[in-house]
């Protein structure tokens, strides 16, 4: 067994940065991140529910074994910290801890510790250093991974923000031990959804082994994380600021996710991955109406869903979408373009492609089935 990590570099030029992946690297943060800050100190940014898991003690103990000094502090947990209140008190605690432009912020939590800290570290002083170290699926696989640091408005999601690279992410698969199995779960879809998108081997792969990820077996994750990972790498280091579309194909599924998340309020009906995956069934429908992927393909993917045990139909989590309301909150979406519709289509296993000239008939078509 190799004691390295297997490290994957995100080729941005002089603000590129390394991704570790490997179980048990918790332990060796302090080391790790001896290399990269600029003080033997930082501010550690977490949320309640972490901070009651042995998980952060974990960490102290290696800052402390490695002399790096850490203050810590705890935001609540949960989607409403993503906003300008939650942001101001957090870079008012920073700002009182002496920070100075050689500080670094280490964002320990998931998707909403590191798009709130990420994006306090993108504006105080300007911009200081931002060090990733994810704790859900989610965050190891998508969020903390390609620089959208942001919080939320009463207008939308995500709608105030910047892009914010941290110099390090530090991915821990054991991390996911405490985690609770619908968030497990919910980082899936997006795990998957890399696969879906770019990697067909990849796909075959998890087929092959989702035993192990839903035993959160730590070297079967890692791999996946990995492999995962390595695909969303691959596209942000092509289209970092999605000019060239490309990293749009990162949203395949997610036209008709953002539309059933709007629909249930963002409440705790529907996470945010749970959607994915219904809006990823929906999009291969489209794709094989459309004639751009086959039905075995389209089959294949949905079964792996469902015997992950996410949903692939609203009917699974006893939700219920009246198509005219979906495309309705698809149109009202600030990522429309000019109010036309752009999805993300199939081409076949590991094949992804953007089309906005589809009629609103066949996406009507395609949500009818959906019972
Ligand atoms: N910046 C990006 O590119 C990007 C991409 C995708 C999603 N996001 C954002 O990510 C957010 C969702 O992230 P999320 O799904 O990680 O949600 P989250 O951060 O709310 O975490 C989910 C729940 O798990 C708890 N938790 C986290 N780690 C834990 C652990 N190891 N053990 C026990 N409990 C733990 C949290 O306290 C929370 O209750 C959304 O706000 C979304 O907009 C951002
Ligand atoms: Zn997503």
């Amino acid at each position: 067994v190799s004691l390295e990590p297997s490290c994957l570099h995100v080729p941005l030029g002089e603000r590129g940065y390394d991704i570790l992946v490997a179980p048990d690297l918790l332990d060796r943060a302090g080391e790790l991140l001896g290399g990269i800050l600029r003080r033997p100190r930082l501010v550690l940014v977490t949320d309640e529910n972490i901070a009651r898991t042995a998980q952060l003690d974990r960490l102290s103990s290696s800052l402390a074994r490695a002399g790096v000094a850490a203050e810590t502090i705890v935001v609540p947990a949960g989607e409403s910290s993503k906003s300008w209140p939650c942001l101001e008190e957090l870079c008012e605690k920073v700002l009182a801890s002496g920070i100075d432009r050689g500080a670094t912020l280490v964002a320990f939590g998931g998707g909403v510790v590191g798009d709130l800290a990420g994006f306090a570290a993108a504006v105080l002083l300007r911009g200081i250093d931002l060090v990733q170290i994810p704790t859900t699926l989610l965050a190891q696989v998508d969020s903390s991974v390609g620089g959208k640091t942001g919080i939320n408005s009463p207008h939308g999601k995500n709608l105030i923000g910047a892009f914010h690279q941290p110099r390090l992410v530090i991915v821990d698969p054991t991390l996911l031990r405490s985690l609770p199995r619908r968030e497990l779960l919910a980082g899936y879809a997006e795990l998957v959804k890399h696969a879906l998108i770019s990697d067909e081997e990849l796909f075959a792969w998890l087929e092959a082994h989702l035993d192990g990820i839903l035993a959160v077996d730590p070297p079967t994750l890692a791999e996946a994380i990995r492999r995962s990972v390595a695909v969303k790498v691959a596209i942000v280091g092509r289209d970092e600021r999605e000019t060239s579309g490309e990293r749009a194909l990162l949203n395949f599924g997610h036209t008709f996710a953002h539309a059933y998340e709007k629909l249930t309020r963002y409440g705790d009906a529907l996470r945010h991955g749970e959607a994915v995956a219904l809006g990823m069934a929906r999009a291969y429908a489209l794709s094989v109406r459309l004639g751009d992927c086959s039905g075995q393909d389209a089959v294949r993917a949905c079964r792996h869903l469902s015997a992950a045990g996410l949903p692939t139909r609203p009917s699974d989590l006893d939700l219920r979408f009246p198509p005219a309301s979906v495309i309705a909150a698809m149109q009202r979406d600030k990522k429309a373009e000019n109010g036309r519709l752009v999805f993300v289509l199939s081409g076949g296993l590991g094949r992804a492609h953007r089309r906005a000239d589809i009629p609103i008939e066949d996406v009507t078509a395609v949500l009818s089935d959906d019972a």
